[in-house]
């Protein structure tokens, strides 16, 4: 859709009840009280400012056509239930065309629907019943690499055979490098990210092709422009049919390093093997802020669509930043997904390795990107779980067996308390978490079943039990199938918990648990976690604060509990969260001591004693407990007081305050 006819309507005015699911109003939350004043100042900020971005993953959302794999259709009918939830976008996997390598990231049409998932006139119901709803709709896409079945790197394979076609330069090609010996090798020594090196042999031409990830996904090589030019007329395809924006795939990837000897080798941290990590040489690479200003130019400054970075390798605060400008010319994209939060428990990236981490570090891994973003007048992302990682909840509040629901709460109130666009993941809302087992059906992703393959092929004999015991844990903790368990949406087992029919059987097994997480279930109790994110979305949606507000951490080196101020214009929130399974006594900074109204807690009503509606200089908190407070006018003594003022909200909504004490 152009910029000037984009018209939303504001997403309650369409909230219809579902005829399965009815909320019933009087189903009040734990202590919430959204009545207080709302402030309805209008900060001039972009759409995705203050959204929450609903991540769906295709294939395990709703399947209705019985081949246990989900589809378009499903969405359209699971609409009614993520507008109730109140999200504003939904972020769809990609649904484009693919052998399915690795789940739909490999594209091998970029203008055709998956038929795993339906055609495109269902795409076209479902774009348009959401815009109906209120709710945007973006593609996740992948513009790194494509697929090797797609079409246009065939025609390259074919350009090196002699056909005519211009297409040789559409991907890295490279000859083999002869060593010292006359030994042919590949022309660098980079490993890819799933298996082995980057370079993949084709013996029929002679060549080497680039890829980063898997095998099947050769790079595209954006140094020519024809290729640039194909990869944006992608996206205007999909914009002028009215979708929102994208989520794009390893975007910080796509300009690789090489000099005028070739591909320097990276540096050697494995002595034992060829293949060495080499995020360096393709992350962030020399003209990757060409190539994403000539992309913002060429399509995103014509429409008014959102450009959400996926940036798993190598990014840290201060080179992120280097992606958001705002200054004109200089625009490339409007948000990172950056991933230091959920790395914290790899050892050296490597994400088989478990490690156990500290809460400071959580907060340190937060915090840093909280305070950067805010520095240079960017937005941040908040997220903790996707179709890559584990669930947030299993992976962040560790004692969550006998706490799984207080847990859950905790986290979405970590979530909607942070400032940048929010994006939540399908079935965070439920309290879905990793399932206990592990067991061999649930390995189905490209990059778990080549670690799982060659772990067992290199722990045949001995020590092979005891490392196989390792690698399942591993497994079950970090896996992505993990995340991508169907959703469930009614407690029944016999048609996998709502998610297909009775008679298919699911593309992946259905959660041991699901009765727990069953949403019909959670939608009509008031004291469910699906409930209670509900009103966390709410509560950030009426009080600006929560999305605008300066964020200010107390006590980094807590080691239990997480709490920070979130401060805008008149008003002030503390948020104080214990992220331990264990009651812990935590003395408020003196800052914090007095004034503040509870706001909510994640304890329900009746469970706290009369003195946790006012925080105190000193409290217990309950295991997982999660408190927010409030406090409106300029005599809330928060840090920046004492600082003597500060520039409250982004450089760009103008908004300034100045404290006085
Ligand atoms: C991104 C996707 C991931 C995929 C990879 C290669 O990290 O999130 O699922 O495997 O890119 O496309």
């Amino acid at each position: 859709m152009r910029n000037e006819s984009k018209q939303l309507s504001p997403i309650l005015a369409h909230l219809e009840p579902s005829p399965s699911f009815p909320i019933k109003p009087s189903h009040a939350p734990a202590i919430i009280e959204l009545n207080s004043s709302k402030d309805e100042a209008d900060t001039g900020e972009p759409w995705w400012t203050d959204a929450v971005i609903y991540q769906i993953f295709v294939p395990s959302f709703k399947d209705t056509n019985a081949d246990g794999y989900g589809d378009l259709n499903g969405i359209t009918e699971k609409l009614n239930y993520l507008v109730q939830l109140g999200v504003d976008v939904i972020w769809l996997s990609p649904i484009f065309d693919s052998p399915m390598y690795d789940m739909g990231y490999d594209i091998s049409d970029y203008y055709t629907i998956n038929p795993l998932y339906g055609d495109m006139e269902d795409f076209n119901q479902l774009l348009n019943a959401a815009h109906r709803k209120g709710l945007r709709v973006i593609l996740d896409v992948a513009l790194n690499h494509t697929s090797s079945e797609n079409r246009w790197f065939k025609k390259s394979v074919a350009a090196h055979l002699g056909e005519p076609n211009g297409m040789g330069d559409f991907y890295i090609w490279e000859d083999a490098i002869e060593d010292a010996q006359g030994n042919k090798r590949p022309p660098s020594n980079w490993a890819s990210v799933f298996e082995g090196c980057m370079w993949e042999w084709v013996p029929e031409i002679s060549k080497y092709y680039l890829h980063i990830f898997g095998r099947a996904q050769p790079d595209l090589n954006w140094e020519n422009p024809h290729v640039r030019r194909a990869v944006y007329n992608v996206l205007r395809f999909w914009l002028d049919k009215g979708v929102d924006g994208f989520r794009l795939d390893a975007i910080n990837c796509i300009s690789k390093v090489r000099n005028e000897d070739g591909w320097p080798d990276a540096q050697i941290i494995w002595p034992l093997r060829f293949e060495q990590k080499a995020n360096q040489m393709f992350a962030n690479g020399p003209r990757v802020h060409d190539y994403l200003r000539e992309m913002h130019d060429e399509v995103f400054a014509h429409y008014d669509a959102l450009a959400l970075g996926e940036m798993s390798c190598g990014i840290t605060p201060e080179l992120g930043s280097e992606f958001i400008s705002r200054d004109r010319g200089k625009q490339e994209l409007d948000l990172i997904v950056h991933f230091e939060h959920v790395e914290l428990d790899c050892v050296d990236g490597d994400k088989w390795i478990l490690r156990d981490w500290e809460l400071p570090e959580l907060k340190a891994a937060v915090s840093k990107w909280q305070t950067r973003m805010a520095e240079v007048g960017g937005w941040d992302t908040v997220w903790m779980e996707n179709h890559d990682q584990p669930r947030g909840l299993s992976r962040f509040c560790k004692a969550t067996k006998i706490c799984r629901e207080l847990g859950a709460k905790l986290l979405a109130m970590w979530l909607f308390t942070l400032q940048g666009t929010v994006l939540l993941y399908q079935g965070q809302e439920l309290g879905m978490q990793n399932p206990d087992e592990f067991s061999e059906d649930m390995v189905r992703d490209v990059e778990t079943v080549i670690y799982w393959n060659a772990i067992r092929s290199r722990h045949k004999d001995e020590g092979a039990l005891q490392m196989l015991e390792l690698a399942r844990k591993a497994i079950v903790t970090k896996g992505r199938d993990v995340g991508r368990i169907p959703i469930p949406w009614s407690p029944s087992c016999h048609d996998s918990g709502g998610f297909t029919s009775s008679s298919a059987h699911p593309w992946l097994p259905i959660h041991p648990n699901l009765e727990e997480f069953a949403a019909e279930k959670q939608i009509r109790d008031h004291d469910s976690v699906w409930v209670f994110y509900r009103n966390m979305i709410r509560l950030r949606k009426e009080h600006k604060a929560l999305i605008y507000g300066v964020y200010e951490i107390i006590e980094p080196n807590h080691p239990s509990i997480f709490a920070y101020t979130r401060t805008w214009v008149d008003e002030c929130y503390l948020i104080a969260l214990n992220f331990v399974g264990e009651d812990t006594d935590w003395e408020l900074p003196p800052p914090c001591r007095e004034g503040w109204s509870l706001v909510t807690s994640n304890y329900q009503q009746g469970q706290g004693d009369p003195a946790r509606r006012v925080a105190s200089d000193r409290r217990m908190f309950r295991p997982y407990e999660g408190i927010i407070w409030r406090k409106i006018k300029t005599d809330c003594a928060t840090h920046n007081a004492e600082k003597g003022g500060i520039e409250i909200g982004r450089p760009s909504a103008g908004i300034r305050c100045v404290y006085a004490n």
